[in-house]
């Protein structure tokens, strides 16, 4: 395969929801244990080499909408990628296409596991994001002109960066795009035993127009596993 292989790994509440206040309930903080455990703790089932989030969650939780410092007078960045740090054990795989996260440092910790962070930019992105990133010593990749060129994405992580296995880390847009692009071979959800009935939070996957069809998918369920806190791990295939 010219790509890594692609789960998505997600947590929810009862009612499919990614975010809110279940998740400070005794059963979401459970599941939220589970969830980390199985793709992040000392002995996880996944074996990846990085994670790919969407730009709203990597603003929700590490670079909470900060502006990027930009050089706008900064002379031209060399043509292509940027490699800063090849065969890393974990790489933070963040799709901003147009260059807007205000990262501090190449490097973040989500809870006990430390990750290099690679930026996944569009030709939208212009040079003086290109060289903020090259400034902090952060990766990145080109995959596209105004919308992202997924298999181009995919085929650079696995041969720039040596990815084989990649978890696809939500939001629900993000999901919903590589779902409806064929670019997930697996599903993995942890559901909570709880719910906070909101109509405002984001959904397990989320169609945005412009960006990802409504075309139904079906998956084939490979397991069920009760786990802590009356939560259950789903992992599915996806269907073609
Ligand atoms: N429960 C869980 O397991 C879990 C896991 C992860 C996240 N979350 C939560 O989910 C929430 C955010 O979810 P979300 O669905 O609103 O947003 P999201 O998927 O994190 O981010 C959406 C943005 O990412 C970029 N993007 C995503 N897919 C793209 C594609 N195919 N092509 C080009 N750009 C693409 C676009 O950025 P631009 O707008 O810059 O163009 C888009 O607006 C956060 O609050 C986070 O905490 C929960």
């Amino acid at each position: 395969m010219s790509r890594p292989y692609i789960f998505c790994h997600m947590m929810t509440s009862l009612d499919g929801k990614i975010m809110g206040s279940y998740m400070d309930t005794p059963e979401g903080e459970a599941a939220g244990k589970a969830f980390y455990n199985i793709a992040f703790g000392s002995n996880p089932h996944y074996q990846h080499q990085g994670w790919l989030s969407g730009r709203m969650t990597t603003d929700d939780n590490f670079t909470f909408y900060k502006p990027p410092v930009l050089d706008e007078e900064a002379p031209p960045v060399p043509e292509g990628d940027f490699v800063a740090l090849p065969n890393a054990p974990m790489y933070y795989v963040s799709v901003d296409p147009s260059g807007k996260l205000g990262w501090e440092n190449s490097q973040l910790t989500y809870e006990d596991t430390t990750a290099h962070v690679l930026e996944v930019l569009t030709e939208k992105a212009g040079n003086a994001y290109k060289a903020f990133l090259l400034k902090l010593g952060i990766s990145y990749i080109i995959a596209g002109k105004d919308a992202l060129d997924y298999a181009l994405a995919m085929a650079k992580l696995k041969s720039l960066f040596g990815i084989q296995s990649l978890m696809l880390g939500g939001g629900g847009v993000l999901n919903w795009s590589f779902i409806q692009a064929g670019m997930c071979d697996e599903l993995s959800v942890l559901i909570a035993a709880a719910a906070d009935g909101s109509s405002e939070t984001p959904t397990l996957f989320e169609a945005r127009s412009g960006l990802a069809a409504e075309s139904p998918v079906g998956f084939t369920l490979k397991s069920a596993e009760v786990k802590e806190g009356g939560s259950v791990w789903l992992r599915y295939t996806v269907n073609k």
